[in-house]
């Protein structure tokens, strides 16, 4: 809808992972409540669709290693950057 472009379809900015355990709900959407939904549905390979990349794959991760990997998201936190405004134009 943003480029008219069909090769974006299901093509979103990548958001930063700061300060993640304290944004949900997550995705463009907000269809995911938790983190470990999350890495569920990438540990499933994303959601099949005719615009999925071929380099989405299912990332066979065990649970403790899901589990594991949810508490390193829950890391990305921290001060010093609390003071940062959101632009309010794209930059041009
Ligand atoms: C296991 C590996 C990965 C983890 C743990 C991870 C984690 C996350 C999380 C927590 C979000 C939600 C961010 C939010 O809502 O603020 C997210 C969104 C996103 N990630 Fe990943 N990510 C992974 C792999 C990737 C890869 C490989 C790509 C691109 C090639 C990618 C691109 C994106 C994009 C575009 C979004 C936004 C999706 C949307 O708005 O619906 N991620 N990721």
């Amino acid at each position: 809808m943003v480029t008219n472009d069909k090769s974006e379809i299901g093509a979103f900015k990548t958001p930063t992972l700061r300060e993640i355990a304290n944004t949900a709900p997550y995705m463009h959407d907000g269809r995911f409540g938790t983190l470990e939904e999350v890495v569920a549905f990438y540990n499933k390979g994303g959601i099949k669709n005719p615009f999925l990349s071929e380099l989405i794959l299912p990332l066979e991760l065990t649970a403790q290693e899901q589990k594991d990997l949810v508490a390193f998201l829950r890391t990305l936190n921290g001060e010093g950057w609390q003071h940062v405004k959101a632009p309010e134009e794209f930059p041009q």
